[in-house]
């Protein structure tokens, strides 16, 4: 199949993966209102088309934390990302560095930080749930700072898991889930051999670590629902924020009154999103709760967004709504299962060309001129 749009790596990922590891990225919670509503809200906003005013020199890059990006974009964190690819998180760290983006790790990636951290130029970001074993969280914080991470990302909308309900037909959990996955590896060769045999070892490298043992896959569902904390609030972070000098950034945001609070914690940024339709389904979608909060905190942090993000349009349109950056998770992953690292560059590449062509065509020749003006009402 010839890739040529970003959407394409979708089909491609299909194709390519076990059903379990593709309805488990590609699926939402309940019956996933919010994951089409991510995409269908954003899709619907217009921007406006505005001519011959000279777009020479137009620029994408973006101002963050002290860095410079070459676009408003950043790898979100994806658990599992090496169980899409060989040793997956290594080759999307590549990929992001190689495209002067940020790449982050999340907490229950297959490859530890260790292993991922070395591989790239830029300082890696590293994403962290509040758990309940808080040993567990003091030891993932001092490894990352041993390993050059700067910013931290915090999960804060997962004190409980949302309900998977694609999971438990695809093998990924539920009865038989075991036998599922064998068989499904063995009606996916190429997968098998290059990921399941040759990508090992595929447990939770960081939960082992600190661990001491190996912390299986088959414990991964098991292991999210009895580590995460319903009992989560601001004064959990705090004693984060005194460990942590860097950057931190509070991923889960969807209200301007929590928004308002991660700024009165002290955050760097806030990640407004619903982690991808994955959680609370019948939420707003991204696109829909961006505006409000970036009018209630434009300014006084970076704000961020993820939830439905599929294309370079789809980009400037969150920027042209408040965003400062955005987040890529399951675009990049349909890329990384198709086509490893070098999918996930030519992704995006993809992503930038169509970026130049929308600022070009409305009028906006850096992120600072892309606000509400470039959009249309309909
Ligand atoms: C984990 O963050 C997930 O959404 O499965």
């Amino acid at each position: 199949m010839i890739i040529s749009a970003p959407t394409d790596y979708r089909a491609a990922a299909q194709r390519a993966l076990p059903p379990f590891l593709f309805h488990y990225i590609d699926g939402g919670a309940n019956q996933e209102h919010t994951l089409s509503r991510n995409c269908e809200d954003l899709q619907a906003i217009a921007l406006k088309q505005r001519v011959l005013r000279n777009m020479e020199d137009l620029s994408l890059s973006c101002d963050l934390f002290g860095d410079t990006l070459s676009m408003p974009i950043a790898l979100a964190p994806v658990g599992l990302t090496g169980m899409y690819a060989r040793r997956g998180e290594v080759q999307a760290a590549r990929a992001a560095d190689n495209k002067g983006i940020p790449f982050t790790l999340s907490t229950v990636s297959v490859c530890p930080i260790e292993e991922v951290a070395p591989v790239m130029a830029r300082p890696m970001w590293f994403q962290l749930y509040v758990l309940k074993d808080r040993g567990f969280m003091k030891h993932a914080l001092e490894r990352a700072k041993a390993a050059g991470v700067t910013t931290l990302v915090f999960t804060v909308d997962m004190p409980v898991p949302g309900a998977r309900y694609r999971d438990r037909h695809s093998g990924m959990s539920g009865d038989y889930a075991a036998l599922k996955r064998v068989w499904q590896a063995a009606c996916h060769p190429k997968w098998a051999w290059d990921v399941g045999l040759n990508g090992k070892p595929h447990d939770l490298g960081n939960i082992s670590a600190y661990r001491g043992e190996p912390t299986q896959l088959e414990d991964y569902i098991g292991w999210l629902g009895a580590n995460f904390d319903p009992s989560i609030s601001w004064k959990d972070l705090e004693w984060i924020r005194e460990f942590w000098q860097g950057p931190m950034i509070i991923k889960g945001i969807l209200d301007p009154e929590d928004a308002k609070d991660a700024v009165k914690f002290g955050a760097d940024g806030i990640v407004v999103s619903n982690h991808g339709g994955r959680q609370l389904d019948g939420v707003l979608s991204s696109a829909k709760a961006l505006p409000a909060i970036a009018d209630a905190v434009k300014g006084e942090v970076k704000i961020m967004v993820d939830s439905g993000i599929r294309s370079g349009l789809d980009v400037v349109r969150m920027i042209a709504l408040g965003a400062d950056c955005t987040l890529l998770g399951r675009s990049f992953i349909y890329a990384l299962a198709a086509q490893g690292q070098a999918g996930v560059e030519h992704l995006l590449s993809l992503y930038e060309s169509e970026m130049r062509v929308a600022m070009t065509l409305t009028g906006a020749k850096s992120l600072a001129d892309l606000n509400l003006d470039a959009l249309s009402q309909i």
